[in-house]
């Protein structure tokens, strides 16, 4: 599976720390930025990262913001894209089973990289449970 990662400078830190712990397991995440520590405009590192999904350059993304706020209301501003932050360990899974969340956001000010690595685990283990969950995800496009 591809995944792509990207982050303003809030998630400067944490994005370096997840491409870490992934590279450790084997698994490269496609970096798309941001490339340094400088100040930068999250909607544009979601811009990025959303068109990666939405061309099929990738399967699923993480982005990271300080908080992860504002980079997640940014992606969900794209149609097809259900971007998630994974607050706790349900919500990871839920947000798989039941919306489908093709991004994970994280906040690299306000979340501690331990949570956020088994949080970015279940969230890539857990497939979506379709049914009458399908019908609702579907009517967020329309
Ligand atoms: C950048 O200072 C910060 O506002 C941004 O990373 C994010 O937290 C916005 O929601």
């Amino acid at each position: 599976m591809q995944i792509a990662i990207a982050s303003d400078h809030g998630g400067w830190n944490l994005k370096a720390e997840l491409i870490e712990y992934y590279k450790n397991k084997g698994i490269e995440l496609q970096d798309m930025g941001t490339y340094s520590s400088d100040s930068c405009d999250y909607p544009d590192i979601a811009e990025t990262l959303c068109q990666a999904i939405l061309n099929k350059k990738a399967e699923k993304g993480i982005l990271v913001c300080g908080t992860g706020i504002g980079i997640s209301i940014a992606a969900n501003r794209h149609k097809g894209i259900r971007a998630a932050v994974l607050y706790d360990d349900d919500v990871a899974r839920l947000a798989r089973e039941h919306n489908d969340a093709n991004i994970a956001v994280f906040g690299g000010r306000t979340m501690k990289k331990e949570d956020v690595f088994r949080r970015m685990d279940i969230f890539l283990k857990t497939d979506f449970l379709g049914d009458r969950h399908l019908r609702r995800i579907q009517k967020l496009d329309k």
